[in-house]
């Protein structure tokens, strides 16, 4: 059951998607070489918490950290540590979730340590245009899919590919509601889009091939092929004036 939310309940997940995008906000800052994604996590949850929030993803399902730091051919859920140090050229997937007072919001976005090469340069550039597609279609009496087409068709025009083995979601009182959304499917299928609807829109896209595995930690998601990968997620609200990109500042 998709659970439809009041305008009331959009400012709520507004307020935590607001705090979800300072936060990246402020750890964009410190993507610098030589910095270890244990003290970008660090930073992620004393940010959190001194706003009176709760880092959403710490503990979830088991998962031990406040950020997900997915560095190069990783595709999500990279998981920080002391030993992992950027460097020049790498490319890094951030990914946040914040909790308050009842209500969820979810970011990602992909960001270049320093100078990076044509190809991340693109990739990058691709992903952020494919979500961006894909929240143009998050309109009402649209059907779900149509956004699930409208970011696979922009990805494959440039000759990249979607990652299938993740989705987006519904999002409200929980991190994860339904529906699913696909980051690739034909136009026209599933569920209409009503006013009130919360949905992550999230696409990962990877240089070369779909398929993924995971590591032995459980958790880390890497290009099968260990082509780079980008991820990008807003939060949106669909509302009778259009899509609005709630982690959006
Ligand atoms: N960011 C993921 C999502 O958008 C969730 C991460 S789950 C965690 O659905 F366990 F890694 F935190
Ligand atoms: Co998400």
């Amino acid at each position: 059951m998709i659970i439809l939310k009041s305008q009331e309940e959009i400012q709520r997940i507004a307020d935590a998607c607001h705090i979800a995008a300072e936060a990246l906000e402020e750890i964009n800052k410190n993507v610098v070489p030589g910095i270890t994604t244990l003290e970008l996590d660090n930073i992620a949850e004393s940010f959190i918490k001194s706003r009176g929030a709760v880092p959403a993803f710490k503990g979830y399902k088991g998962y031990p950290a406040s950020l997900c730091t997915s560095v190069n051919e990783q595709v999500v859920h990279g998981i920080p540590s002391a030993k992992t140090k950027l460097k020049e050229g790498d490319i890094i997937s951030l990914d946040l979730g914040v909790y308050h007072k009842g209500f969820y919001g979810d970011i990602a976005s992909t960001l270049p340590v320093h100078s990076i090469n044509e190809t991340a340069k693109k990739l990058i550039s691709t992903t952020q245009e494919a979500l961006s597609k894909g929240i143009e279609k998050a309109v009402v009496d649209n059907r779900l899919s149509d956004i699930s087409f409208a970011i696979q068709s922009s990805v494959e025009a440039r000759g990249f590919s979607v990652v299938r083995n993740f989705v987006g979601h519904g999002i409200g009182r929980e991190l994860h509601e339904e529906p699913q959304l696909p980051n690739f499917g034909s136009p026209g299928e599933g569920p209409v889009l009503v006013e009130g609807m919360v949905l992550a829109i999230e696409p990962m896209v990877n240089a070369g091939d779909w398929d993924v595995i995971i590591l032995n930690d459980g958790w880390t998601a890497v290009t099968k092929d260990r082509s780079l990968s980008a991820h990008f997620e807003h939060t949106v609200a669909i509302t009778s004036n259009g899509p609005r990109a709630l982690t959006k500042v």
